[in-house]
């Protein structure tokens, strides 16, 4: 079907938000290649045949055109998936309405990880802004995204869970990570934005590992964090002076110097805020735990050569520090 006609063509001229579903569709199809390919036992080379050239070279125009990791991404998953009307899912029936709803959370717990973000930004950026009301918009955000996250933990079915996941695996053919809320942007630039710095003195490995990985998470995002982190004189993408020890952690890309200022009262919310984020994290790990580890399904998002325990807890403080 795609040989058929000069869809390279078409790819190229559409409007972004259509380019950006298109994209989806195409990662989806190419992944759906490869998992039933390593399914069914077959050696790389026939994979290479199961997926076919009109489509293969389809999936590198749309990475050209919005670059990025090569295959399907926590952004073509969650972010550029219609979930709201026209959901991309693997699995029909029951299983194809949790996988659904699965990405449908991930989706709303992104879009109150953006508005904590904006409200951060604001009191960080903008002078005279109402810092309380920041926070505590920030703060409001933040227990929104543990609602939802506490209800994905209590009422998902494991079983149907196990059901979809199997299709969201690492790419079996290429040395890659599969689709994982690792790589939320927007989780990065808020732990950055309110604890960046006690997260540098106390887990480096959480920044070594954003620059090393940063080609899976979402460009745009990612690359507005390492802009805040990076001084006039580096380029943004490459691993920073500070993090080699040959320069001091960059504090204006957080709050921290606009809290200290205000003092009080404005401390005690960020500490609020904290808290709200540390009570995510240790959702999100008992939540991990309950579906993927114990069980034993397959962990997309980490490489074989780290622990899945110490990436579930690469953003948390020791509690000294509250
Ligand atoms: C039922 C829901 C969820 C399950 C079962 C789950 C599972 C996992 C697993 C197994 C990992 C380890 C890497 C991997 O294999 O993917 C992981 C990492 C991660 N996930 Fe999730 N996840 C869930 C929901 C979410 C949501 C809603 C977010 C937020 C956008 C998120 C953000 C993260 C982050 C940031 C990491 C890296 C560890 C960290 O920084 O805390 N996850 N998740």
């Amino acid at each position: 079907m795609i040989a058929a006609s000069d869809y390279d063509a078409l790819l190229r001229s559409l409007p972004q938000s259509d380019f950006e579903i298109a994209k989806t569709d195409i990662q989806y199809l190419v992944n759906c290649a490869y998992q039933m390919s390593a399914f069914a036992g077959l050696h790389p080379l026939d994979a290479e045949l199961t997926l076919g050239e009109a489509l293969s070279r389809l999936a590198r125009s749309s990475c050209d055109r919005q670059p990025g990791i090569e295959v399907l991404s926590y952004e073509d998953m969650i972010l550029t998936n219609p979930l709201q009307n026209d959901p991309r899912v693997y699995c029909l029936g029951a299983a194809g309405v949790e996988e659904r709803d699965f990405c449908l959370g991930h989706q709303i717990i992104e879009s109150e990880l953006q508005s904590a973000m904006d409200a951060l930004l604001n009191l960080r950026d903008v002078a005279e802004v109402d810092a309380g009301q920041c926070l505590t918009l920030c703060l409001e955000r933040l227990e929104s995204a543990n609602y939802v996250l506490t209800r994905f933990h209590e009422h998902m079915s494991p079983d149907l869970f196990g059901q979809f996941r199997v299709f969201y695996g690492k790419n079996p053919y290429k040395n890659t990570l599969g689709p994982s809320g690792r790589f939320s942007a927007r989780i990065v630039a808020v732990s950055v934005l309110l604890v960046g710095e006690e997260l540098f003195h106390q887990k480096p490995q959480f920044y070594s590992d954003l620059y090393r990985l940063s080609e899976y998470y979402p460009q745009r995002c990612i690359h507005e964090v390492f802009r805040w982190l990076s001084s006039d004189k580096e380029s943004a993408s490459s691993k920073p002076g500070w993090l080699e020890g040959k320069a001091d952690f960059p504090r204006v890309a957080t709050i921290s110097p606009v809290v200290e200022h205000h003092g009080g009262e404005i401390e005690t919310l960020r500490a609020s805020c904290i808290c709200a984020l540390d009570r995510f994290t240790r959702m999100h790990r008992s939540t991990a735990l309950k579906y993927t580890v114990e069980p034993g399904r397959p962990i997309v998002g980490v490489e074989v050569s780290e622990n899945v325990e110490a990436v579930l807890s690469q953003r948390l403080l020791t509690e000294a520090l509250r």
